[in-house]
């Protein structure tokens, strides 16, 4: 099997540091009793299992509590451990929009250990994400569909690709592949390169990939499909407005961008693992109200078509808009 590599990458739209999102906060305020159902799940229960006593103590008294890492006394040794005996949170940490936590999400490359397994059984990892994964490349298939039938060819981009498993994935269940040509964009060189040998292995010449940031693009309103997956989680609401004013201008009218952000659902159906990634991976999310990607869509100058969300989750809204 393939090592996966990750890095830290500067300029990753994903990382600011000190950030609580005040619907994380409202959840990490609420009592103990009302968290005890995050803990008595087949998932967190194996993980709490797997805890050394000391360790478990103190997560367990933080999270019930609804107090933060930095304010925690001894969290070190909770922080350790994640650190130590994961491969998920030490990668989430030095890269927040690492590759390599998708592709276990994915059930493309196997997680080892009881942290890894329970953030790939959870409900916020890998069910949200493997149910996200196959939405957004059931929707992309139907959208390069709907522009074969109107016209010659299809220029699609995937912006913040990582390996470009979606668009692989897709192109595979195109019947004229041949009129279909996309281009990878990512500013991270591990998931450019890795990305590179999967089309290489399967064959595919119909991808291209561009180690490049998604803000230096020169396409001259020539695409007809665009594809922005696991890119504004980590952004507000003025810089994912910002971003889709930017990518705007590449697309011809008409063209359509597929773009999906987290949702407030998230926390609420699943505190332990959203507070695990932030206070042990130091990893900080949005979560966003259903109805918030219409209005960054239609701020940044988009028609918003329509919205669909991956069952039976539903922690994403994945939205469509149409360059007017
Ligand atoms: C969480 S991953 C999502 C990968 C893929 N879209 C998916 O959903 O499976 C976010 C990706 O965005 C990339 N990224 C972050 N900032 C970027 C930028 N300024 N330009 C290009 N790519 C960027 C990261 O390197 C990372 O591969």
């Amino acid at each position: 099997m393939k090592s996966i590599t990750t890095g830290t990458v500067k300029g990753n739209l994903m990382a600011e540091e000190k950030f609580i999102c005040p619907v994380l906060q409202e959840h990490y305020n609420l009592l103990p009793v009302s968290k005890m159902k995050f803990l008595n799940t087949p998932e967190a229960s194996s993980l709490l299992r797997s805890l050394p006593v000391n360790v478990k103590n103190i997560f367990l008294e933080n999270f019930l509590k609804g107090i933060k890492g930095v304010d925690a006394t001894k969290w070190g040794v909770v922080y350790d451990h994640f650190q130590k005996n994961s491969e998920i949170i030490p990668a989430l940490t030095a890269n927040p929009g690492t590759y390599t936590m998708l592709e276990r999400m994915y059930h493309l490359y196997p997680v080892t250990g009881a942290i890894d397994s329970y953030l790939l059984g959870c409900m916020a990892g890998g069910q949200a994400l493997w149910n996200r994964y196959n939405l957004v490349t059931k929707l992309s298939y139907q959208l390069v569909l709907s522009v074969l039938k109107n016209q010659k060819n299809c220029l699609m981009a995937d912006f913040g690709s990582g390996p470009g498993r979606n668009v692989i994935e897709m192109i595979k269940k195109i019947p004229d592949k041949n009129r279909v040509s996309i281009d990878c964009i990512d500013n991270d060189s591990f998931a450019i390169d890795y990305g590179k040998k999967l089309v290489n292995m399967e064959g595919i010449s119909q991808i291209n990939f561009v180690e490049k940031s998604m803000f230096s693009l020169r396409y001259r309103r020539s695409l007809d499909i665009g594809q922005l997956i696991g890119v504004m989680c980590g952004m507000s609401y003025n810089q994912a407005v910002s971003l889709l004013k930017i990518l705007k201008h590449h697309f011809k009218t008409g063209g359509k961008l597929l773009a999906a952000v987290l949702l407030d659902e998230m926390p609420k159906e699943d505190l332990l693992c959203s507070y695990t990634l932030r206070e042990t991976a130091d990893w900080n999310l949005r979560f966003r109200p259903l109805g918030e990607l219409k209005r960054i869509f239609e701020a940044a100058g988009w028609k918003y078509v329509s919205y669909f969300q991956e069952e039976p989750t539903r922690f994403y809204e994945i939205g469509i808009g149409e360059a007017i």
